[in-house]
């Protein structure tokens, strides 16, 4: 934070947060394991029983038109009063009324054009994570769409305390993002990205899915339909006049960003919501499902598994990652799943007697935080089912890290109050890459917490965690990579055409709003 006040100074003392992370940690190191990533924020309103409500699919948009090449839409960003807990009403900031947002659908290859209008009262950025997307598309945090009268700019604004002065092109009113989609089949998800904001406005609501389909993708018998099921899965913490409290340190959400020091190693709450419901029952048939599953927690890591497991186990067939289909099935008991990561996979109720109550449970939770959600297998018996797993899904060239033209070294590490990439909190006049579009490099993450490290513009292949063969939940195409404490992960990728200015950054949101974010600049 050179040149303004540093972060420390008006973040206080920190203590007892940076002691479990304390100091320099390279892999092999003895380093304090926490064994959450962050703080649990207790709800003040009596909780509901889990498994009363239904499970909300968010609305499919439609696109305003269409031409040759191009589908446009329009998002309005507003204010809306949800239900979410029985009895209470809960004020979200949402993309067109819901939380999750309406879900996106395009083609590979189409042209998607997204015009977000902005009505809710501070600056917003709009990114699509997981998206090919040129540099003035992909919600670069200085690039915000300010509410119409709004005067509290960051961008372009020296001195405002804490925050960097951001390189950047604010408009007022709306901003027209264009994703050419040029990609392969996946499940993408869209959110908030306004520098310093990003934890408080996903918190309150800014999340929603946008699939990419592929002819490879649907040529497969895979489940589709409402037997394609997208699952957002999100801890909040409410109040007890049933708003979502977060611990900001600036309640307006103006100038200071991040929160207050016993949460920032992350904010974890005790309910857990999957596409907005506490807790959801949903109906299935004795038949494959696929699940989308996406992890839009702040901070919360999940161990996904089917409580009870399917008879002879392995009921999670993998079948894509971040960046889409698998080369091949990938059967697991559970699937541990860090924010913002995606996992496709489909299960086989059929596996189940009719009549059985499947949970979908978080072995890395207790009390309200293992449960996530219920499957009920329909009373009776199906027999016939289109749909099947492959035993061939895809073709993954791997990246050969022997052409790597670079290898680069990240350290994830928190600093006396904030979170910092190589030691340096969030400067973009200090970008820690300049990748030659077109170039192999291989990304180096080391560090002594749990942080979700992910990466704008290109998608990577793990070769590596701790000098050893990548984990069981490296597989595929990924944008966003696990990393855990002690670690150290090696990835390959290859920046290929947008040249530009790009952020990567931990996705554990305080940690991302606390600093731990760099540009990277593509050329
Ligand atoms: Cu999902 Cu830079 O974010
Ligand atoms: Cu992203
Ligand atoms: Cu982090």
């Amino acid at each position: 934070m050179s040149g303004r006040m540093s972060r420390r100074a008006f973040l206080g003392t920190g203590v007892g947060v940076t002691a479990g992370a304390a100091g320099l940690a390279f892999a092999g190191a003895t380093v304090l394991k926490p064994a959450e990533a962050g703080q649990l924020l207790r709800s003040r309103i009596p909780l509901p029983e889990p498994y009363q409500m239904p499970l909300p699919i968010p609305q499919v948009l439609k696109p305003v038109s269409t031409d040759a090449t191009t589908d446009y839409y329009e998002i309005v960003q507003q204010t809306a009063s949800l239900q979410i807990l029985p009895g209470v009403r809960t004020t979200a900031w949402t993309y067109g009324g819901t939380f999750p947002g309406p879900t996106l659908v395009s083609r590979s290859g189409r042209r998607t054009v997204v015009r977000h209008q902005n009505q809710l009262p501070r600056p917003v950025v709009v990114h699509l994570h997981g998206g090919h997307t040129p540099h003035d598309s992909d919600g670069y945090p200085g690039d915000e769409i300010l509410p119409i009268g709004y005067t509290g700019s960051m961008a372009g604004m020296a001195g405002m305390a804490g925050m960097p002065v951001m390189p950047g092109t604010p408009v007022t009113g709306s901003r027209t993002y264009t994703y050419p989609l040029d990609q392969r089949a996946a499940t993408l998800w869209y959110h908030d990205h306004r520098m310093g904001f990003t934890g408080p406005n996903i918190w309150r609501g800014m999340a929603g899915f946008h699939l990419v389909h592929d002819d490879e993708e649907l040529a497969l018998p895979l489940p589709k339909g409402d037997r394609d099921l997208p699952l957002m899965i999100t801890d909040r913490s409410f109040a007890a006049d049933g708003s979502l409290q977060y611990p900001s340190l600036d309640q307006r959400l103006l100038h200071l960003p991040g929160v207050t020091s016993g949460y920032m190693n992350g904010v974890l709450g005790d309910v857990v919501l999957v596409n907005g419901a506490p807790w959801p029952a949903h109906p299935v048939d004795g038949l494959h499902y696929r699940l989308r599953l996406l992890n839009a927690s702040n901070a919360r890591r999940y161990r996904l598994a089917l409580d009870p497991p399917p008879p002879g186990g392995n009921g999670l067939i993998q079948i894509g990652a971040d960046g889409g289909l698998l080369a091949a099935p990938l059967t697991h008991d559970s699937i541990d799943i860090a924010p913002a990561e995606r996992f496709d996979v489909v299960v086989d109720f059929a596996r189940y007697r009719p009549g059985t109550q499947v949970r979908l449970v978080n072995l890395l939770g207790s009390a309200t935080t293992r449960e996530v959600m219920r499957f009920d297998v329909s009373g009776t018996a199906r027999t016939s089912d289109d749909a099947t797993v492959p035993a061939r899904l895809s073709v993954i060239s791997p990246l050969d890290p022997t052409r790597a033209a670079v290898t680069r070294t990240f350290l994830f590490q928190n600093t006396e109050g904030g979170w910092a990439i190589n030691g340096q909190e969030y400067d973009p006049a200090k970008p820690l890459a300049r990748p030659k579009l077109g170039d192999t490099e291989i990304w180096r993450f080391v560090t002594d917490f749990h942080h979700p490290i992910h990466v704008h513009l290109a998608h990577f292949q793990v070769i590596a965690r701790n000098g050893k063969a990548p984990g069981p939940y490296d597989h595929g195409w990924k944008d966003t990579l696990d990393l855990r404490p002690a670690e150290s992960a090696e990835i390959v990728t290859r920046f290929t055409g947008y040249p530009g200015r790009f952020v990567f950054h931990c996705h554990n949101l305080e940690h991302e709003d606390m600093a731990m974010m760099a540009d990277f600049i593509t050329e």
